[in-house]
């Protein structure tokens, strides 16, 4: 299973796939490429460190969703490393209808919250604003609602009174990066 990875940020957990790879963890799942819409992102790093592909793919002309020219970029990009999965990891876009279209039923998303509730950005901000006992993170397939396809899997987290929204962040984390590789292994036995 061909995987492509797309983030924006740091990239834990692509981080967290790769650790799993080399493990033995990810079964027939294999990381072929890392693509980010941030030049500096933490994310491409990763790539010399793991031996996988690593690049920048230009997103413009729009700043918070992949549409227009961008769109077609990264398309016909992605379409090159014949994928059979691309995870969104930290991927701060929103993808359009032709996206979506292109791999349809290939995309997957982590989001860090337990959706349907507190979609959108600052899922774990969200979570703890509001005061909620129990968040989580959750990978769902991607669809063109956002955050709103179909859920694979989620880990739920308790917020305990003395959390303060650095350590609910790291335990929300510490949850993705279980969960994300587990979930690709299982996908990967179910392709195989
Ligand atoms: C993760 O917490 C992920 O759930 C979140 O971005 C972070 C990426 O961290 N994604 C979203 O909020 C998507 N709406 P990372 O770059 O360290 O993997």
């Amino acid at each position: 299973m061909r995987i492509v990875i797309l983030g924006s940020g740091r990239g834990s957990n692509a981080e967290a796939i790769l650790q799993a790879q080399t493990a033995g963890r990810l079964g027939r799942g294999q990381v072929v490429q890392l693509f980010s819409d941030k030049a500096d992102a933490g994310i491409l790093a990763l790539g010399p460190r793991f031996g996988v592909p690593a690049a920048y793919v230009d997103p413009a002309p729009f700043r918070t969703k992949l549409d227009g020219e961008g769109e077609q970029r990264y398309i016909a990009t992605i379409a090159a490393c014949a994928p059979d999965l691309i995870v969104l990891a930290g991927f701060m876009r929103v993808l359009k209808p032709p996206f979506i279209a292109a791999f349809a039923g290939k995309i997957i998303n982590l989001h860090p919250s337990l959706l349907p509730s507190f979609p959108g950005l600052d899922g774990i901000g969200q979570a703890f604003r509001r005061g909620v006992k129990i968040t989580g993170c959750t990978v769902h397939h991607v669809t063109a609602e956002v955050d709103g396809g179909p859920i694979i899997d989620q880990t739920a987290v308790r917020i305990e009174e003395t959390d303060t929204l650095e350590t609910l962040a790291a335990k929300v984390h510490a949850a993705e990066h279980a969960l994300l590789p587990a979930v690709i292994a299982r996908l990967a036995a179910a392709q195989s």
